[in-house]
């Protein structure tokens, strides 16, 4: 019979083979390959099987497989390897030629990185960080900040209220109320977080954005401790050389009060960054200070609006939508 014959020729070349085992491993791997490769010797015997007599092929299989088990023991044996199928050696099989894969590193958002910015900036110089809540009442968002039902001032901020009571806090100033609320002074804080208004949505205005109030409370607290604060911060986020100016404003829970604008080189106009002033004596009482012996002054900045400066962005929603090709670039 053929098949038998076969089998016996294949052991007995193998045999003579394994005399005269290589030493080079090259030639061990030719030889692996020879009988054991996927196009080998044994393989081939058993392509052969499929044409063999069915009433044979059970003996035949029996035989085959305890020959390639002989045969790979051997192989095993003298060569030291653990495996000798072709399968494993190409999992194992590693090209170095060709080049590696690139593993895309995220980004920090730009609104991060300015906010990192300017909380390390403020906590050099003695403030602390602290949070408060984005849906809040009525009372804290508006009247205890001197802002009365139906008062004009609340046109400044268009609202999304949750209920009659309950809005999706203006401006970071809420916490201001609760801050104090809670602790007795002196007290200086700053207060990162997101905003929601109402507002057209186009390049300047975002139905969201970020500010960082901030809150000095202490004895003997005047305008120039803002000004001069203020002023640092400026040029430690944007370098010496930045063009500011304060203008008078008005916000119902600061007396006197004022913003701050930057000068834009790339637009050439100035564009207001932040608004502050003196805690209004009114804005104490609500909160139980005693506003002849505490002073103080807030500040609440827009983030989107130091970033856009810093980084010359010109569309506000570009922070919102993701895209990589604009992220990428931080
Ligand atoms: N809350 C004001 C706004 O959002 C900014 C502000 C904060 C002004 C603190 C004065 C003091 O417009």
């Amino acid at each position: 019979m053929d098949l038998k014959r076969s089998i016996e020729s294949v052991k007995k070349s193998f045999l003579a083979d394994v005399e005269k085992f290589p030493t080079d491993p090259q030639e061990q791997e030719l030889l692996r390959v020879r009988y054991f490769g996927r196009k080998g010797e044994i393989a081939s015997l058993f392509q052969q099987l499929k044409d063999a007599d069915p009433s044979d092929r059970p003996k035949f299989g029996q035989q085959l497989n305890s020959l390639r088990d002989e045969l790979s023991n051997a192989f095993k044996e003298i060569s030291g390897a653990d495996d000798i199928d072709d399968q494993a050696d190409e999992d194992q099989r590693i090209d170095y030629s060709l080049p590696g894969f690139n593993f895309s590193t995220g980004s920090i958002h730009p609104l991060h990185q300015i906010l990192k910015e300017i909380k390390d900036i403020f906590i050099s110089i003695g403030f602390s960080v602290a949070y408060g809540p984005e849906i809040d009442d009525d009372y804290h968002n508006f009247q205890a900040l001197n802002i009365p039902k139906h008062h004009p001032a609340r046109d400044m901020q268009d609202t999304f209220f949750v209920d009659d009571n309950t809005v999706l806090r203006t401006h970071t100033s809420n916490v201001q109320i609760h801050l104090m609320e809670n602790q007795n002074p002196p007290l200086r804080y700053i207060v990162p977080g997101r905003v929601y208004r109402n507002e057209a949505i186009s390049f300047k205005s975002y139905c969201l954005f970020h500010q960082v109030e901030g809150l000095y409370v202490d004895k003997n607290v005047s305008f120039p401790d803002l000004k001069g604060t203020l002023e640092l911060f400026v040029k430690r986020c944007f370098g010496d050389d930045v063009k500011m100016r304060f203008r008078p404003s008005f916000f119902p829970f600061t007396e006197p009060s004022a913003e701050m604008d930057i000068w834009s080189e790339s637009r050439g106009e100035w564009l207001e960054i932040l608004g502050c002033g003196m805690v209004d004596p009114e804005v104490f009482t609500n909160v139980g200070y005693d506003p002849k012996i505490w002073h103080g002054y807030a500040f609440g900045m827009g983030i989107e609006r130091i970033a856009m400066l810093k980084y010359g962005i010109d569309d506000i929603r570009l922070f919102y939508q993701g895209d990589l090709r604009f992220l990428e670039q931080f």
